[in-house]
């Protein structure tokens, strides 16, 4: 079996270990994360590497150096998957940057640096509702109050931690020192149709879009469905709708803007009670951060102006405010270097999607390669990348790093 070959492999090994039967649900710190650390770390001791887990459950994997005292360059990404996902986010860039270090090993190469394959625990923020817990902990961004955050069934991030085998009260001790890492990099599928639509495997990433998440919550009053006069109600779901909808009319108007409202809980939740709580998530991204904060703003007041008019009262909390992040030029240029290997022309694109490397950016500069995916198709079960494009990606991987070990 071809490298690219093993990497559809697992990646579909992967997609079987879910929290959800006959669906790929995979969260922070769940059963199923426990067992695709334990199988990918038996794929990382297989590539040469020791391993090893830090205490918010990001594993990692390390290939020495030659020398002795030589910077780390980090690759990798996530093994947390949205509800009901694809097998490609995530994955496709640890197992990459796995079989990248494979390679190596087999070959009997090292280089003037150590490499580090992370697979991150949390990037997509299902469990908590915040997103890249993991790459926070390394990067020193955790915010400790976040550990009393509770699930839907009620467990803390902290018990949750603890449970999978990590330690909450040793979080800062897994903060890595910018002083020994030379950069990171990952491999992601684009989520998106421009590659597909130009004809190219890999693409390289200028930056990340900005991202605002929040909690909102409207509180009216339960009653009685077949008794109550429609001008006598504080039904809050009705708000919610409203609001809902302003949300869409406002992210249509302004230019580069997506915002989503992707998950509602409405209570006490009864065909014949007037719905008396909503709780519902904001999601908000633009490239241009204060852009971005402007449409917080304003999406904040509607909420008030609804919640007023309707008698309501409206909640807004903000969960997660991550900025725009740039790729390092410098780490970009030696990726599309690469890339030239295997295409006429490298193509340069933006990330509408989060990533790990935006919070890594804050101790290294970081680059991204984009792989295309069938249809643009992505956070949904369709997700697909073909073999002939892992192997492109995973050959423009390994170019990069030697054209970086020239450098260093
Ligand atoms: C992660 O996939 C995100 O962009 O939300
Ligand atoms: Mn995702
Ligand atoms: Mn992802």
């Amino acid at each position: 079996m071809s490298p690219a070959e093993t990497v559809i492999e697992r990646i579909h090994a992967l997609g079987q270990i879910s929290d959800e039967p006959g669906h790929l649900t995979r969260t922070f710190c769940s059963p199923a994360m426990r067992r695709a650390n334990d199988l990918v770390a038996r794929w990382m001791v297989e590539a040469g590497m020791s391993v090893r887990e830090d205490a918010i459950g990001n594993l990692i994997g390390r290939y020495p150096a030659k020398i002795p005292d030589a910077k780390t360059f980090l690759l990798g990404s996530h093994l947390d998957t949205v509800r009901r996902a694809g097998e490609f986010d995530g994955p496709l860039g640890v197992l990459i940057a796995i079989a990248c270090v494979e390679q190596l090993h087999k070959s009997g190469l090292r280089l003037p640096f150590a490499i580090e394959v992370v697979a991150f625990s949390d990037e997509e923020g299902v469990r908590y509702q915040c997103a890249y817990l993991g790459s926070k902990v390394m990067a020193g961004k955790f915010h400790p109050a976040d550990l009393k955050r509770a699930d839907a069934d009620g467990v803390s991030m902290a018990e949750a931690i603890s449970t999978f085998g990590g330690n909450p009260a040793r979080l800062k001790f897994s903060r890595a020192n910018p002083k020994d890492i030379l950069g990171y990099a990952e491999v992601h599928i684009e989520q998106g149709p421009v590659l597909e639509k130009k004809k190219f495997a890999v693409g390289i990433v200028t930056g990340i879009a900005g991202q605002t998440r929040c909690r909102i919550g409207f509180f009216g009053r339960a009653g009685h469905a077949g008794t109550t006069p429609m001008r006598l109600r504080k039904d809050a779901l009705c708000a919610a709708a409203e609001f809902i909808l302003g949300v869409e009319r406002l992210a249509k108007r302004m230019r580069g803007m997506v915002a989503t409202v992707g998950q509602i809980d409405a209570s006490p939740g009864a065909s014949n009670v007037i719905p008396a709580q909503v709780a519902l998530t904001l999601d908000v991204r633009h490239r241009d951060d204060s852009r971005r904060h402007a449409a917080d703003r304003s999406l904040k007041r509607m909420a008030r102006r609804i919640a007023r008019k309707r008698g309501v009262v409206a909640n807004w909390e903000v969960i997660q405010d991550t900025g725009a992040v740039p790729c390092s030029p410098a780490l970009s240029n030696l990726l599309a270097q690469a890339a030239r290997n295997y295409q006429s022309k490298v193509l340069k694109l933006p990330s509408g999607a989060g990533h790990d490397a935006a919070v890594i950016a804050s101790i290294t500069q970081v680059a991204m390669l984009f792989v295309r995916c069938r249809g643009g198709v992505s956070h949904h079960p369709d997700e697909s990348v073909t073999t002939a494009d892992v192997r492109v990606a995973l050959s423009v991987l390994n170019d990069f790093l030697q054209l970086l070990a020239r450098r260093v």
